[in-house]
């Protein structure tokens, strides 16, 4: 989407982080922006900091977890702006703790937001982005968490890898149609991330002060600007860049793991069990993805 002034922006989790460095960035390239959060105070606040520069923007509270909010939301945002163009699925809470030992109600929130989230977001705005004919763009937001595993973070992973599964797939499927998509996979940056507890939703444990476990507010202090986070999301739109990396030092964490799938296939082409077997060969036309 290269053409972007005038265009509606409606973002989850803008009221903080990566999503409000978003929300400043669209503004400022003459975007509307709705500032969507399921926390009301900082959703008013970014919107009034936006309108306070003279940029339109509004904000509403969601709660990402609740399909019927979203279209709630979706419809807002076109009552309010007319129409809507942009996606941005950011909202997100990171939750630590092995797949095996991880509080249940955890590994649902987790799931619940990250994963169920982003497809709240593609049912609710994604019919309307194509109802226009004037194009628009859908964004996610996973993590290099999505890109490889971190240790201790079983749940966390599994949302950001569909994540990126999902979005790859959006990616593909709309490859011909006026719709363009991004994957963002960043790694340290400098938001609220760590007090995710703060507004924890009462049937997942309700809030609580950040936990010890995993990465504490002092290590990501010295991550990455978000505002910078939200320049360059803006600049992937315009330039139609699907995968989105913050930190390329980090390359070498893909490189390891496609050699690791590699050497999996070098190990089935000598394997005992396939031997002589019958294969299928490619798969059935149309369902790879390219
Ligand atoms: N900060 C990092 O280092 C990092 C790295 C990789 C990926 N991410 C991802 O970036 C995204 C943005 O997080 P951030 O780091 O800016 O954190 P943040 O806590 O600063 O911002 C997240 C925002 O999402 C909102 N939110 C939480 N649950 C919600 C819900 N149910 N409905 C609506 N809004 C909700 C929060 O209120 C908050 O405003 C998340 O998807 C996160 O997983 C963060």
């Amino acid at each position: 989407m290269k053409d972007v002034k005038g265009k509606v922006a409606f973002i989850t989790g803008g009221a903080s982080g990566m999503g409000l460095g978003m929300a400043r960035a669209f503004a400022a390239a003459g975007m509307k922006v709705m500032v969507a959060d399921i926390e009301a105070e900082p959703a008013k606040r970014a919107a009034d900091e936006l309108t306070g520069k003279g940029y339109e923007a509004a904000w509403l509270q969601v709660d990402v977890t609740k399909l019927d909010q979203m279209h709630a939301a979706a419809k807002k945002t076109v009552d309010t702006f007319g129409k809507v163009h942009l996606i941005s699925n950011n909202a997100g809470i990171g939750v630590f703790g092995m797949s095996e030992t991880c509080d249940m109600r955890n590994w649902h929130w987790v799931v619940d937001v990250n994963l169920w989230g982003v497809v709240h977001g593609l049912q609710a705005f994604v019919p309307l982005i194509l109802s226009h004919g004037e194009g628009g763009h859908v964004t996610s937001t996973a993590s290099m968490a999505g890109m490889a595993g971190l240790r201790g973070a079983g749940p966390y992973n599994a949302t950001k890898f569909a994540v990126v599964g999902i979005m790859e797939t959006f990616a593909a499927e709309h490859r011909k149609d006026n719709i363009s998509s991004s994957v963002l996979c960043p790694g340290l940056v400098a938001t609220n991330i760590a007090s995710s507890t703060r507004n924890r939703q009462e049937e997942y444990g309700g809030a609580a002060k950040a936990s010890d476990k995993g990465i504490s507010a002092t290590e990501l202090a010295k991550g990455l600007n978000p505002d910078a986070v939200g320049r360059q999301v803006l600049e992937a739109i315009q330039e139609n860049q699907f995968y989105i990396f913050t930190d390329p030092s980090l390359r070498h964490i893909i490189e390891t793991r496609t050699k690791r799938i590699l050497q999996g296939y070098d190990w089935a082409a000598n394997c005992k069990a396939l031997k002589g077997e019958k294969q299928a060969g490619p798969l059935p036309g149309g369902l790879l993805t390219k």
